[in-house]
């Protein structure tokens, strides 16, 4: 598609004043339940263990198994209308034929990084709420009836519009969670949704296109992967893969190779995209790769790529405050060899909501971590001028810092990690937990080795560390150990380098902290059954456990089905509804899909699965 072309968002639901004003009264009730939601970590904690539910084993059935007496039950799979008030519902056609413009009101492809937030009106704010999730790629195979061939232009734009973030409205009914259709707050954003680009990058001449000479205006985000959820309602999502949806040709310059630039797109959308084409708008690439910042409760807003916090394969990012109300906002690359960062706002959060926190992250400084061997660590600012960081090295300016973080932590020796992917944050025990999920290129011929805080050479099954801050959040400094290296304990290698503490598991992704303080924890092992992947045959289907960051059991609470991941947990205040998403169920090899999860016939869907306990109580209690 041409640049002057008209955007896909004209195929998106109408946006009217109507629309917003209804939804005003929901905006400061909403950062008061998620503060409610957050004084629950204040509990006294327990002494005994915190996982009160009997394990269950590993599995390779084509179902999600819970532990006995729970319950789980899907609802919003791929392709199912939004319920976006005023639009069309689209009902989700098996065969695949749904057009670009009925993806455009339906949910996308591939759930991930999924928040809850209550809605005002919400009795205990935990019986109807916004769920908010992001749908992280496509599998073009699934998405049209003929898959690729022949690939056209309709298929990009299908393709895009199953790309982005969906805000569904879902409420309790009789024990039972359910989508709300139509809702005034449903919406998808997509690939081709106009962002506004805030920070100290935005306008940066390497930001500028042909179709947006100005620097301040990107249409869509894709590849988003984590998520997180900010004091003040919004949610925070990265681009993780972005890189891989441009074709650079065979001359890419030193910057597209360090970023992992392809010669030729896994997506191919540069065939009817020509934004995509790297090697006629270069620039384009450059506005990819950064947190995305959503305000789900104003359908019509403009949702914003706020540059301040680095550009990166982010994951995602996850938000502490300081004593004295400022914003620290932790994110990693999940790459190989790539780093950890945090940003520490200049300002303190402002009470009321989005509105008034709106360029809280575009102000701040942002560091890199060092772990270093004796199991201290160092932040070191990436700030322009400041030791190498400077235009001799390449960094022209600010802007040049941030889009090139990667280089720039190069340069300041910041501690190459094993695929940070999720992190979260225990806010009265002042912990924060990252996934390391694996890194098989550690130690290998030509790379880099191992070292105190990346310890496996070889690393194919990850694992969890944690650190505590000197101080406050926004300390330079801090200590630093391993939660869990994962993997199996009956596996010798496993065994040799020290392993879990209960249920075998490989490659933690998602993580999340539930009210109660324990850390739950979602892998994306690799589903493939072939020879080489024979270290993670007893691990089974890909699942959930609980840990106890006091103690470090780790316990099994659920398997997805074959072929899946398990990502995006999270709970109501209550802690008595978790909602999960299962991500690419079937995923092929040589080309057949492996599931016909969750309709038992068909096409194999993600989709999100709500667990609780069958007597109302709090899960994982
Ligand atoms: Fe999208 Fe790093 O998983
Ligand atoms: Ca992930
Ligand atoms: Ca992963």
């Amino acid at each position: 598609m041409p640049p002057s072309s008209p955007a896909p968002e004209a195929t998106l639901p109408p946006c009217d004043t109507t629309r917003r004003t209804v939804l005003q009264g929901g905006l400061g009730a909403t950062l008061s339940a998620l503060l409610a939601s957050s004084s629950a970590y204040s509990a006294p904690r327990k002494a005994a263990s915190r996982l009160g539910f009997k394990g269950v084993p590993v599995s390779r059935a084509d179902t999600v198994v819970v532990p006995e007496g729970y319950i789980a039950t899907v609802i919003a799979p791929w392709g199912e209308p939004v319920g976006i008030a005023g639009s069309p519902l689209p009902a989700w056609r098996p065969d695949a034929s749904n057009s670009a413009e009925e993806q455009a009101l339906q949910m996308g492809m591939h759930h991930d990084g999924m928040q809850f937030y209550p809605l005002a009106d919400s009795p205990s704010n935990a019986a109807r709420g916004l769920l908010v999730m992001n749908h992280e790629y496509t599998d073009e195979g699934l998405l049209h009836p003929d898959g690729m061939l022949p690939w056209t232009a309709e298929k990009v734009r299908k393709s895009q519009a199953s790309h982005g973030i969906s805000v569904i409205e879902v409420a309790l009914h009789e024990g039972r969670w359910e989508v709300v259709r139509p809702s005034p707050y449903a919406r998808r954003i997509t690939a081709t949704t106009p962002f506004d680009v805030t920070g100290p990058a935005a306008g940066h001449p390497l930001l500028r296109t042909a179709a947006d000479p100005a620097g301040r205006t990107v249409l869509g985000t894709l590849a988003n992967c984590g998520s997180g959820r900010t004091p003040w309602g919004t949610y925070l999502s990265g681009e993780e893969n972005f890189q891989y949806y441009f074709s650079g040709g065979p001359q890419r310059d030193a910057h597209q190779r360090r970023w992992s630039m392809p010669a030729k797109s896994w997506t191919q959308w540069d065939a009817h995209d020509e934004r995509f084409d790297a090697t006629r708008h270069p620039n384009e690439f450059n506005r990819f790769g950064w947190i995305v910042e959503v305000d789900p409760q104003d359908p019509c807003g403009t949702p914003a790529k706020r540059t301040a916090l680095g550009r990166g394969s982010h994951e995602g990012a996850w938000v502490a405050t300081t004593r004295d109300g400022r914003a620290v906002v932790y994110t990693g690359e999940d790459a190989r060899f790539e780093c950890i960062y945090k940003f520490v706002s200049r300002d303190a959060i402002r009470p009321g909501g989005a509105g008034p926190n709106r360029s809280l992250l575009d102000h701040g400084t942002l560091y890199v971590a060092r772990f270093d061997a004796d199991g201290r660590g160092h932040w070191l600012p990436l700030v322009h001028g400041q030791g190498p960081l400077t235009p001799d090295n390449g960094f022209a300016d600010p802007g040049e810092v941030l889009v090139k973080t990667r280089q720039a932590s190069e340069l300041l020796g910041a501690t190459p990690m094993d695929r940070p992917e999720w992190f979260a944050i225990d806010p009265v025990r002042g912990e924060v937990f990252c996934s390391l999920t694996s890194n098989g290129d550690r130690g290998q011929l030509g790379k880099p080795g191992v070292d105190a805080a990346n310890p496996r050479a070889h690393n194919v099954m990850g694992g969890v560390i944690r650190w505590r801050e000197d101080g406050d959040f926004d300390a330079r400094s801090f200590r630093w150990n391993h939660l869990v290296m994962a993997g199996d304990p009956t596996n010798a290698r496993a065994e040799a380098q020290g392993r879990v503490r209960g249920d075998a598991f490989g490659c933690p992704d998602g993580l999340v902290i539930d009210p109660r303080g324990v850390l739950w924890i979602q892998t994306d092992a690799p589903t493939s059954t072939a020879p080489e992947y024979r270290e993670f045959a007893g691990l089974g289907n890909n699942q959930m456990l609980a840990c106890d960051p006091a103690t470090g059991e780790v316990r099994r609470f659920l398997t997805g089905p074959v072929g899946c991941e398990v990502t995006g947990a999270t709970f109501t205040p209550d802690g008595r509804t978790m909602f999960v998403n299962i991500q690419h169920p079937g995923e092929p090899v040589a080309g057949k899909w492996r599931s016909t999860w969750p309709d038992g016939e068909g096409r194999p869907r993600s989709a999100t699965v709500v667990v609780r306990r069958r007597d109302g109580g709090v899960v994982g209690s």
